[in-house]
């Protein structure tokens, strides 16, 4: 049996009000006019870690303001070629954290890692076998192959392979203009009948990611370092099977176990192998000794689509 209705408290605050126990409350039920139920759901649960990781830290005055200060000078930047946003969260892991969560890999299925923010100009479209060092940078010669597959073991004919990396010290074409043609160091590639790839290059350096703004402060004030371990970048797709974007790392390089964005898995890192075999170094047109790198590729089809 219930009792009679109790009238509210006439001493308690309206619920709208501003209490500092209640707050992520307050504050969130006032985004429950929200019509779309993701939007509402974000920003719900977005208030109540705000909040739970205010009451932690207990900010001062002045480090509220710095924070909006850092902030602020992020923003600023910003611009058509650098995105200081996404440095920030590549160093917080939150860039690795979101792709690992949407391309969750499991069985045989190549894993995902960052893109990073130098895929910003197309690659040249180039024949299997190429040379993506096409003004012969210094470095160490070198062959990449592989194969692309279904989870099946299916092999993929026709799939996009684009590589772009950096060069033996460790800079993109984009970021050294005068020195380095445009598309240098990058290459689309298409797989063979069977799905396979190849190309020549050089073996990249590991390198600093853009230390110059406001995220290299936050590095210099934590005692972090800025480096990257060496790496080709590779992005993959073909109709009816999910792109991938990764990274084959190169093994034994400096930096694979504390890599500045949180980018390496284990199964990425591939083997250099170093080949000393005059007759086959000339017939693919590498100098002798060259390093070579084989990088299996495995992507999910989408069997829902039917493709
Ligand atoms: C890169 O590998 O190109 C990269 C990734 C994240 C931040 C900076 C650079
Ligand atoms: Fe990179």
């Amino acid at each position: 049996m219930t009792g009679p209705a109790r009238d509210p408290d006439p001493a308690a605050p309206p619920s709208g009000y501003f209490e500092v126990d209640r707050s992520a409350d307050v504050v969130g039920a006032s985004f429950a006019t929200t019509t779309d139920p993701r939007l509402r759901e974000i920003l719900q649960s977005l208030v109540g870690h705000l909040h739970a990781f205010v009451k932690d830290v207990e900010p001062t005055v002045p480090e509220w303001e710095s924070a909006i200060a850092f902030l602020t000078a992020t923003g600023q930047m910003c611009d058509d070629v650098r995105q200081e946003f996404i440095l920030l969260s590549d160093v917080l892991g939150v860039s690795m954290l979101v792709e690992s969560l949407n391309h969750a890999a499991g069985g045989r299925l190549t894993e995902a890692t960052v893109e990073g923010p130098f895929h910003m100009v197309a690659s040249p479209e180039r024949q299997l076998g190429a040379d993506i060092n096409v003004s012969a940078e210094p470095g160490e010669p070198c062959l990449v192959t592989g194969r692309v597959v279904d989870q099946h073991g299916i092999p993929v004919a026709g799939a996009s392979v684009d590589v772009w990396q950096a060069n033996a010290r460790g800079f993109y074409d984009v970021q050294r203009p005068n020195e380095m043609p445009q598309g240098e160091l990058r290459g689309l590639f298409r797989t063979d009948a069977e799905g396979r790839f190849h190309f020549r290059t050089i073996v990249p350096a590991h390198y600093p990611i853009p230390t110059d703004g406001p995220v290299g402060d936050l590095l210099r004030a934590t005692g972090r370092h800025g480096f990257r371990p060496a790496h080709v970048h590779v992005e993959v797709s073909a109709p009816g099977l999910r792109t991938l974007t990764t990274h084959v790392f190169v093994a034994g390089s400096p930096y694979l176990d504390s890599d500045a964005v949180f980018g390496v898995k284990q199964s990425l890192i591939v083997d250099f192998a170093t080949v000393d075999d005059p007759v086959r170094a000339a017939s693919i047109g590498l100098s002798n000794p060259f390093r070579h790198a084989d990088f299996p590729v495995v992507l999910r089809r989408d069997e829902r689509a039917g493709g």
